[in-house]
């Protein structure tokens, strides 16, 4: 929490300016695509269980280097003085758990008869300074979040059920967090994702792995960059520029999807129209929950959920 007035003014001026370039989003920018993962294309019969561990163990790997970084990167006194009291030790505490849960995983991997890919390196691109490493560190634990609720309900062995519900609540509990400790609003439910969807908003952080690790047999979609038109929170109405980062140009958008639990449960279809300079414009529709929302861009030609995906998602931050 912010402990004086002058904190929480620079705090609300960090913010503005980094609520429309999210820290995931503005990331793409600067490294569309580039991954040294060999990513394949999923099966038709989706991911085998131990190929679902191989990625989740990355994604555990990748939230264990963020926070074991960020206690070496950070003093107590650089995230006191970010406004952020307490939060080096939950970074220390929370350091040491997804350190056990890379050893549980690993172990997981192995009983069931498979070889335990090598360790991966990460890049974080843009992070800076304390506040900047916690507003990065929400939207990782909201990827989190978002890709156990979706990976759950196709998970069969009952210790892996548990064990990744287990990673929801710790990491349902980090975002909740963060975002009160960065002064966002909070967010009620964030919407699950599939493991396409997963995959594209996690690649371009993942810095190297060994080339004897199995393929990732994950269908990724090209990134998002977005950008809106004032220099104030984003809300409803406001108008926003999605652009394709790494794909074909293509004239089959027909609109964008935000993917927010909305009071329905239902995501919302906004309009969206070309730019003239690749990218697709539209207004944050009514109904949209403040907090993270994902949005994707798509085709209604090509069917609905991932099939008309054509872009996406990218992470947006309703103000409240
Ligand atoms: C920590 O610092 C190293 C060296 O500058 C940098 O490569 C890494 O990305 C930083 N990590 C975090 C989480 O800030």
């Amino acid at each position: 929490m912010f402990s004086s007035i002058s904190l929480f003014a620079s705090a609300t001026v960090l913010l503005s300016t980094t609520i429309f370039a999210s820290p995931i989003s503005s990331h793409y920018e600067r490294d569309a695509s580039a991954s040294p993962v060999n990513w394949g294309s999923t099966p038709s019969g989706g991911l085998t269980e131990v190929q679902k561990l191989n990625y989740v163990l990355l994604l555990e790997s990748a939230h264990s280097a963020l926070y074991s970084q960020a206690v070496k990167n950070y003093s107590d006194y650089d995230f006191v003085n970010a406004g952020l009291r307490d939060l080096y030790t939950d970074a220390e505490s929370i350091a040491t758990l997804t350190a056990a849960n890379v050893k549980t995983i690993d172990s997981a991997i192995s009983s069931s008869g498979e070889a335990v890919p090598g360790a991966c390196t990460f890049n974080w691109g843009g992070v800076e300074g304390a506040f900047g490493w916690a507003l990065f560190a929400e939207q990782f634990e909201a990827l989190l979040v978002s890709t156990y609720k979706g990976l759950l309900p196709t998970l069969t062995s009952a210790p892996h059920i548990s064990f990744i519900q287990s990673l929801l609540s710790e990491s349902t509990a980090n975002s909740a967090t963060l975002r009160t400790d960065t002064n966002l609003a909070p967010t009620a439910n964030y919407a699950p994702l599939t493991l396409g969807e997963s995959g594209t908003l996690f690649r371009p952080f993942v810095a190297y792995c060994p080339a004897t690790n199995p393929a990732i047999d994950i269908t990724t979609h090209p990134t998002i960059s977005f950008s809106a038109n004032a220099l104030s929170p984003l809300t409803v109405g406001k108008t926003i520029t999605l652009t394709p980062v790494d794909a074909e140009p293509t004239n089959d958008i027909t609109g964008a999807v935000l993917n927010t639990v909305a009071v329905n449960g239902a995501p919302l279809d906004f309009a969206v129209k070309p730019d003239g300079k690749g990218g697709w414009t539209g207004r944050v529709p009514v109904g949209v929950q403040p907090g993270l929302n994902y949005v994707v861009l798509s085709s209604a030609m090509l069917g609905t959920g991932e099939a008309g995906l054509i872009a996406g998602p990218a992470i947006m931050e309703i103000a409240a």
